[in-house]
């Protein structure tokens, strides 16, 4: 591996925008649907894996609601959470914010209790087990109506406790965020966080509506704001930080090629960008694929990527102390580097 490699898949990791269904690898797909006796409309692994060709945000979530029908059990919940944990444990990912999307299953007949069970009891091994620490947040699907959201904010709250925040996600054109006013308002009145999918597909206007009515602390995506300098000079003032995917980017065609990606752009402005998976699976890679293709298509800098982690756990959900810890374990990283002969990173020369 080259030393810009090691360094970046030993460097401590945050992720914030990754939803666990996108993490169904074809593999575990066909298992858990053999053992649920539920056939696929594919034949194989590499069928299911050549069907992975995406014109747009639509046509991947299609693929993608499909795949998730195989999960019916909370054993196949706890699964698939595991399965991602002990992959991205191995990339030293330190802390992650999982996004689930109760309504993909509860409109299925699968109740609400045996997705968050199985989930979170693989959340509270993966801390236990392999020192990852965790945050839910519960995504309503945009394409579905503000009722069917509030009806799941309902039943999400006997599990309050396991959960910091809610978002929204699907298709993002034509269901602006003040869709969902009045269910976030409720949210944040019982105690919830919020964040919303918004500037993957849809214009700078999404943008401004998450953050001026629904409230949020981050913006899942938001690459679209650069087309509007009012809008990027209020993230910059208020540190929003910007939950950046930029494989799944390239794979849903928001940008052409991650040559083309603006996230150099991005930072460049002063904008808290982080680097996440998004739906790891089905796009080609997780925490480290994503920063080392990035890096080597953008040419960013060790400074550049140290940024974007210290950007990441800074603005996780965690609290100070919590944060502080893994900020010092990213600084021993950063020392560590610049301590090798070859290597400056404090010095701005790379
Ligand atoms: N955008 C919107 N909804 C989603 C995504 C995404 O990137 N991934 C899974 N659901
Ligand atoms: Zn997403």
């Amino acid at each position: 591996m080259n030393p810009m490699d090691e360094f970046i898949a030993g460097i401590p990791k945050a992720e914030l925008h990754l939803h666990i269904e996108g993490t169904l690898e074809p593999e575990l797909m066909f298992e858990i649907a053999e053992r649920n006796r539920i056939s696929l409309p594919f034949k194989s692994v590499e069928a299911v894996r050549e069907a992975y060709q995406f014109e747009n945000l639509q046509s991947f979530l299609d693929i993608y609601y499909a795949g998730a029908k195989v999960l019916c059990y909370e054993r196949d919940f706890f699964d698939l959470t595991w399965a991602y944990l002990k992959g991205v444990a191995q990339q030293n990912v330190r802390h992650v914010e999982i996004f689930f999307d109760p309504q993909t299953h509860t409109d299925r007949g699968i109740p609400f209790e045996t997705v968050i069970c199985g989930i979170h009891k693989a959340l509270e091994r993966g801390q236990k087990e392999l020192g990852v620490s965790s945050k839910l947040i519960l995504c309503f699907l945009r394409h579905l109506s503000d009722t069917s959201a509030m009806e799941t904010l309902e039943a999400a709250l006997p599990y309050r406790n396991w959960i910091v925040a809610v978002g929204l996600d699907s298709s993002e054109q034509n269901h602006p965020p003040h869709k969902f006013d009045a269910v976030f308002h409720r949210a944040r009145a019982e105690g919830f966080l919020t964040v919303a999918h918004a500037g993957e597909e849809g214009p700078p206007d999404y943008i401004w509506q998450a953050l001026d009515l629904l409230k949020v602390a981050r913006i899942d995506h938001g690459v679209r704001c650069i087309e509007d300098s009012e809008l990027t000079k209020r993230l910059v003032k208020n540190e929003i930080p910007l939950t950046v995917c930029p494989l799944s980017n390239v794979e849903l065609r928001v940008f052409h090629s991650l040559a083309e990606h603006n996230l150099k752009q991005l930072l460049k402005l002063g904008l808290k960008v982080t680097i996440n998976s998004d739906d790891p699976a089905y796009f080609g890679g997780y925490m480290t694929e994503n920063i080392q293709e990035t890096q080597k298509a953008l040419n960013l800098s060790k400074t550049d990527i140290y940024t974007l982690m210290k950007n990441a756990f800074e603005g996780s959900f965690l609290n100070t102390t919590e944060k502080q810890k893994y900020l010092n374990e990213l600084t021993q990283w950063m020392a560590h580097y610049s301590s090798q002969p070859t290597e400056k990173i404090a010095s701005g020369c790379c």
